[in-house]
């Protein structure tokens, strides 16, 4: 008897439940009225007595033993179930959705930017986030001490001050010239840092996309069309642009590009402050130094240029106020992006 103990505990022992069905199969073989251990203890009776004490201890632990693996593979398959059971009470209830993610809204405007300029030629190129000094200022043809390069605005990196977060994405119209021959069209999108406290209107990292083209004789004219076809296909048919005068080091001239307001048309609202127009971005040709510094020779090409915030084109088109919303991922805000595709 002290054998087939034995034998029943090594049994058990070697199972491998993985299913309530085998669960039951266990119960009924070891458990059950008519089981193999409700048997030990009907043949217990014509035990001697003096086996009694020690055999019946050992019919004891090894009913506790199934008992106890029986009690906990229930409690597990109970748990695992409890969703499906409840399913299964009414299966003309609808299936449960299927939460999917969505899209950041700021990949959703890149993504639209990018497919926009595609259709004209543009590939996409992109850098470094960390970047030395010659390709975000100095190849761009900023002055020795212009205020960019000073630590309010410039994330330095402290074991080589020749390193820094990049500033703007201009710094790939370098990188892609030094390796590229003109023809040259390339839009690089990415992130940037800025040294800046975080409020609603501005951030220490945001990002942009920049727009270079370098080929023979490239005119302001072709400028304005490229972005003009640019502001209809983002903004809509009837958006008008215009140009006014600005100043950047790599740019000769330099203009920043407005559209009319979106929201108003161009009648005067808040978001356009009334003036009916809203500025999206900085361009304009690109100055001969910036070539020579990249190796294109400036006596046979030109090109112009433009950078625009993703962030701040996204706040127009959603009519987001606050920048902050874009990094926080709080679900509430990016779900109501979900119909965008
Ligand atoms: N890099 C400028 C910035 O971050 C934006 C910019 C302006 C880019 C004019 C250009 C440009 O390519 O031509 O503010």
């Amino acid at each position: 008897m002290l054998e087939k103990i034995q034998k029943y505990k090594e049994e058990i022992t070697a199972l491998n439940i993985q299913s309530k069905a085998e669960l039951e199969d266990f119960r009924l073989k070891f458990l059950s009225k008519k089981g193999l251990i409700p048997s030990l203890f009907e043949d217990f009776k014509s035990v001697p007595n003096e086996q009694k004490k020690s055999l019946g201890a050992e019919i004891n632990i090894l009913k506790q033993f199934a008992e106890q693996i029986f009690a906990d593979l229930q409690a597990k398959f109970e748990d695992a179930n409890e969703g499906e059971n409840d399913a299964l009470l009414d299966l003309s209830l609808p299936a449960i959705p299927n939460h999917t993610g969505t899209r950041h809204p700021l990949a959703i405007i890149k993504n639209r930017i990018i497919e926009i300029f595609a259709r004209v030629g543009f590939s996409v190129a992109e850098g470094p986030e960390i970047e030395d000094d010659w390709h975000n200022f100095s190849a761009l043809n900023f002055p020795e001490n212009h205020p960019a390069r000073e630590m309010q605005d410039t994330f330095f990196v402290m074991r080589n001050p020749d390193l820094a977060l990049r500033t703007h994405t201009s710094s790939v119209q370098v990188r892609t010239m030094e390796k590229q021959k003109p023809p040259i069209r390339i839009l690089s999108p990415g992130r940037v840092f800025r040294n800046e406290a975080i409020t609603a209107r501005a951030h220490c990292f945001f990002h942009q996309i920049e727009g270079l083209y370098i080929n023979e004789k490239v005119s302001v004219k072709d400028l304005k069309d490229t972005l003009l076809y640019f502001a209809k296909e983002l903004f809509g048919k009837e958006t008008k642009i215009r140009m006014r005068p600005s100043y950047f080091p790599f740019t000769e001239p330099s203009v920043e590009i407005d559209v009319s307001c979106m929201i108003c048309g161009g009648k005067g609202c808040n978001v356009c402050k009334h003036s009916g127009w809203v500025e999206i971005m900085g361009a304009g040709m690109v100055d001969p130094n910036v070539l020579e510094n990249c190796g294109i020779d400036s006596a046979t090409y030109s090109g112009f240029a433009f950078g625009m915030g993703i962030e701040r084109i996204t706040m127009l088109k959603y009519q987001i106020k606050d920048l902050r919303l874009f990094s926080e991922n709080d679900v509430r805000f990016l779900r109501q992006f979900h119909h965008v595709v």
